[in-house]
């Protein structure tokens, strides 16, 4: 997520386009799918049947919130319930929902890099719970974690949920957790979703539905160099190809050029050229077993204290402390 990239252009958006396209092989980011229609488009991905993540996690906050909710009283009687990057907060409104009718004292913090989704999930959140004491932070995962652990005094329950940590290979996800590491104190707790290997065609399908809205999702990486930097891409020229490699649990998602083509992207000065079936890759959805979730936790000095799975053995949500 940090890649490193010379300064020339304002913004970190126009570098990293930039750099990607004249690169080869080509790459994008996949945290620049997400603008307001980009959003929208990821809700319709987790509303699809072939998704099955959101409803594995959600089976996991349904059945097991009592569990979930005592592992965290126990780490303290008092506590920040942290989110990085918390959307639309569908499913932890279902913890939120059971520890506050519980009476645990405790104050909801979302962060997200989305001013607009944090609006919406306050107003929704100030409805289903007048009397929660909730507080967004927008920024990004660190500045907004940084702001959050300097200023509140309680306990945090940090939460990362989703498989969002699968946008990372392992060594960017060391060094991820190594940071949120850094940010919490003795008795603070992680509690972080992972995506479980599995049968490689469900995660084919997961990724590659037949409707085309991940296809539209990957592709919005375009619609917005187009909109925002003044490009020409014809999106109708990309193909959206999904690979998954069972061993290494990597699931990688490219944009192939079906002819070649050249494209201009104004406000970059720049020309690019594609030859027939030349790729970008946009995007790694991680895939996890025991084994490497528990080196990465050795890796980043973090302790498993706690472990919960679907109904289905799909996903899990482990919970960690500082070693
Ligand atoms: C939000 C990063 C967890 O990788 O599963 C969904 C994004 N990409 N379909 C994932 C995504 C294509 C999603 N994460």
């Amino acid at each position: 997520m940090n890649n490193e990239t010379a300064t020339i252009f304002e913004t970190a958006f126009e570098n990293e386009i930039y750099q990607g396209l004249k690169d080869y092989p080509k790459h994008l980011s996949s945290k620049y799918f997400y603008d307001e229609k980009g959003d929208a488009l990821f809700q319709d991905i987790m509303d699809m049947p072939e998704y099955y993540l959101t409803d594995a996690e959600y089976d996991i906050f349904t059945n097991q919130k009592e569990e979930i909710a005592n592992l965290f009283s126990k780490s303290a009687s008092r506590f920040d319930l942290v989110e990085l990057g918390a959307g639309d907060g569908k499913k932890t409104k279902v913890l939120l929902h059971h520890f506050f009718g519980k009476g645990l004292q405790f104050q909801y913090l979302p962060i997200d890099i989305s001013q607009n989704a944090l609006d919406q999930l306050e107003s929704s959140l100030k409805k289903e719970f007048p009397n929660m004491k909730v507080k967004t932070v927008q920024g990004t995962y660190f500045e907004a974690l940084e702001e959050v652990t300097s200023t509140q005094e309680n306990s945090k329950i940090i939460l990362f949920l989703g498989s969002n940590i699968g946008n990372l290979l392992h060594p960017q996800a060391v060094t991820f957790l190594k940071n949120v590491r850094q940010l919490m104190h003795e008795n603070d707790l992680f509690f972080v979703g992972f995506d479980q290997k599995k049968n490689p065609q469900a995660i084919l399908d997961a990724y590659n539905d037949q409707t085309g809205i991940t296809a539209a999702f990957n592709k919005n990486i375009l619609a917005r160099i187009n909109s925002e930097l003044g490009g020409n891409f014809d999106l109708e020229k990309f193909l959206h190809w999904e690979v998954y490699n069972p061993e290494t649990g990597t699931a990688k998602s490219y944009l192939v050029s079906q002819e070649e083509q050249e494209v201009i992207i104004e406000k970059l000065a720049l020309k690019i050229d594609f030859k027939p079936w030349e790729t970008i890759h946009t995007e790694i959805s991680q895939k996890y077993d025991d084994q490497s979730i528990h080196w990465l936790a050795e890796q980043a000095g973090l302790e498993i204290i706690g472990e919960f799975i679907d109904s289905k053995k799909q996903y899990k949500n482990y919970v960690f402390k500082k070693q």
